[in-house]
């Protein structure tokens, strides 16, 4: 039996009921279960919860990891604002209720409850309904993980050898590893004791350890008011550089080096974003560098960024990454979607900043760079779109009631949002619309936006006091991109989409090049002829031309061709982000002999952005369909559920 150290077992009663529980792992909860399906609060289309009768305040964690069970053992202490209410309604997908009580902890009294029945999807789970009184300040839910919990990636716990766990909690996931009311309108403070193998290290999205603690005991506190998709936990042997007295990179030990030198300028990056938005308001800002199998490029956890190991590129050349996670301090962690149905208000800004702070950092034609490549794939998912079951997708304000919140998760909302902010900075002039952002963020902080609240202040605020008139309805209810979007060309990419055609007809771009040039003599009226030869280099172009380059090239280049190509530039060796160009082009070239490399780098990432796109891409020749399936199989151990869902969705 495992040890439960942090908990008060003063009573026999809960001792026999864990045992009843580990004696029947994996089986639902033990108490009754409603049998109707309820339906989800009016509050928020993807929240059982009643927070407008009762709504959690402050809660405190008590968890323990267990890596050999691959199970986590906790209760979840809600103090709550009761507006009087008779009942308190949480969100569960996947934990299993042991108990439920009321009072403030060691005077507790156990409550009735009940947990109605899950969805028809899987998606929301189950409402915890529990039995209050119009006066109860204090419900405390005893609880465990289940076998499928959907949030956590427990890494390596067969082993025994370098155990690892990482939680990713947005969308609706959090609730998959803490019973709470699930809404991202539903701000609360949070505090945690954790448990873990001594030796490891625990970090949360909140004020955090740098050393490790001998006995494995670590406590937590996020003051700020968070909505609960932030809620964060990692666990694993990991170690802190720091950069400064505000920043600075965890990662896994291997890792350490390579990440301390890649984000460098995370310093500069802070002090960029602060000038341009506004103070930061959570402490400290420092990053994790997740497993490779984390489903994200990024994921904004409050003062502990999560970041695949993928960006560590080694050139510095995907750090705008950090540079949007950073952003979302602002944008979603401060000024939080009100519900995912306003998901663009989170990520259409993030861009947005993401491009002023790489902007302010590496120059406007670099941020160029960055918007044309994203306007690219917002016009092929754009034509998506428009033949899928919901061509409404296109527009900003989403609609995803009765959906899995997932599904919003397009570049409409990212980079049709970041275009709809840029064409009102342009038509406003910069000034006026850094003003207007500033101010928006200052103004709103720790509180939730809604569409319809955004365009009453977008009105109120900027248009009207600008006399400027502005047709913002077709950009967040209209599908497809208004007529007055104000795109910005990138002189560097346009060169790149040159170097494609030259390739697509023929010519070898890598050929050594002889230039001729007169040179003067000192003390000779005649100019001396200079040869040299000139060969292009993969270093001669950063990581965002050649992907334009890449993504330019036609799907009839042969073979041969393509060999020549990877000779030359190394594509197939390259980061992550190029690695994933390359490939995508041999599959729409045909070109099946890199299936072993394809493999291999399926297996080794878990990165959603990149896996997808390369299954479907394959299984677009029905024959490999056997392939992508064999491959599936072999991965989807090294992938978090995100991905795992969505693959296993595709290849249904
Ligand atoms: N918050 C998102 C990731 C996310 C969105 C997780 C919705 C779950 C549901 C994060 O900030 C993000 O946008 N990541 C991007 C980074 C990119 C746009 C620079 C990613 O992972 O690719
Ligand atoms: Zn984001």
């Amino acid at each position: 039996m495992r040890s439960l150290g942090l908990f008060p077992l003063n009573s026999i009663w809960f001792f026999l009921l864990l045992v009843l529980l580990c004696s029947c792992k994996g089986e639902k909860n033990p108490r009754a279960t409603l049998t109707e399906t309820l339906d989800v609060s009016a509050l928020d289309p993807h929240s059982y919860a009643n927070f407008n009768e009762l709504k959690t305040k402050h809660l405190s964690l008590e968890l323990e990891v267990s890596f050999k069970h691959k199970t986590l053992y906790g209760i979840a202490r809600h103090q709550v604002i009761n507006h009087k209410a008779h009942k308190a309604v949480f969100d569960i997908n996947g934990p299993l209720i042991q108990k439920v009580t009321l009072g403030p902890k060691g005077q507790e009294t156990e409550a009735d409850f009940v947990i109605g029945k899950m969805d028809k999807d899987s998606i929301l789970g189950q409402p915890l309904i529990v039995t209050i009184t119009p006066e109860t300040e204090y419900i405390n839910i005893y609880y465990q993980t289940g076998p499928n919990c959907r949030a956590i990636e427990w890494v390596n716990s067969n082993s025994e050898q370098d155990p690892f766990l990482y939680t990713q909690g947005q969308a609706i996931l959090t609730r998959s590893w803490i019973p709470l009311q699930d809404a991202p309108s539903n701000r609360i403070t949070y505090d945690a004791s954790v448990q873990v193998n001594p030796g490891l290290l625990a970090l949360m999205s909140a004020e955090n350890p740098t050393t490790t603690n001998s006995e494995g005991k670590y406590r937590f506190a996020m003051r700020h008011p968070i909505p609960s998709y932030l809620i964060a936990l990692t666990v694993g042997n990991i170690a802190y550089h720091p950069y400064s007295n505000r920043c600075g990179v965890y990662a896994p030990v291997h890792l350490l080096q390579a990440a301390s030198v890649e984000f460098q300028e995370l310093p500069e990056m802070l002090r960029v974003a602060e000038q341009l938005f506004g103070p930061y308001a959570w402490g400290r800002y420092d990053l994790m560098v997740q497993h490779p199998s984390f489903p994200f490029g990024g994921m904004e956890n409050p003062c502990l960024t999560f970041i695949n190991p993928a960006i560590v590129a080694g050139d510095k050349s995907l750090v705008s990454v950090v540079a949007h996670e950073l952003a979302h301090s602002w944008s979603g962690n401060l000024v939080t979607n009100e519900t995912w149905n306003d998901f663009w208000l989170n990520e259409g800004f993030t861009v947005f900043l993401e491009h002023r702070i790489m902007e302010e950092m590496h120059g406007k034609e670099y941020s160029n760079m960055l918007s044309e490549l994203e306007w690219n794939e917002l016009n092929e998912e754009l034509m998506f779109i428009k033949k899928s079951n919901h061509p409404e997708d296109a527009a900003l304000y989403l609609h995803l009631k009765n959906r899995d919140p997932d599904e919003g998760m397009t570049t409409v909302a990212y980079v049709k949002g970041a275009y709809f902010l840029k064409t009102l900075e342009h038509r406003v002039g910069r000034k006026h619309f850094d003003t207007f952002l500033s101010l928006y963020f200052s103004k709103h902080r720790f509180q939730s936006m809604s569409t319809q609240k955004f365009t009453t202040y977008l009105k109120e605020k900027l248009l009207k006091p600008d006399f400027t008139t502005f047709d913002y309805r077709s950009w967040i209810f209209e599908p497809g991109i208004p007529k007055n979007v104000y795109f910005e060309a990138s002189q560097r990419l346009s060169f790149m989409r040159t170097l494609a055609q030259k390739t697509n007809a023929g010519e070898d771009i890598f050929k050594p090049q002889k230039t001729v040039t007169w040179v003067k003599v000192p003390g000779r009226t005649k100019k001396r002829k200079k040869i040299k030869v000139v060969r292009l280099k993969p270093e001669d172009y950063c990581t965002q031309e050649w992907i334009m380059y890449l993504r330019n090239l036609t799907q009839t280049l042969p073979l041969k061709t393509l060999r020549s190509i990877d000779r030359n530039a190394h594509f197939s060796q390259a980061n992550r982000e190029i690695q994933f160009e390359w490939y995508m082009l041999n599959l729409r070239c045909n070109q099946w002999s890199i299936a072993p490399e394809l493999q291999q780098f399926l297996q080794s990432t878990g990165r959603r952005k990149y896996v997808l796109p390369l299954f479907k891409a394959v299984i677009a020749d029905s024959t490999r369909l056997d392939w992508a399936k064999e491959v599936f199989t072999k991965s989807k151990n090294n992938y978090h559920s995100v991905t795992r869902k969505s693959v296993e969705l595709l290849l249904k």
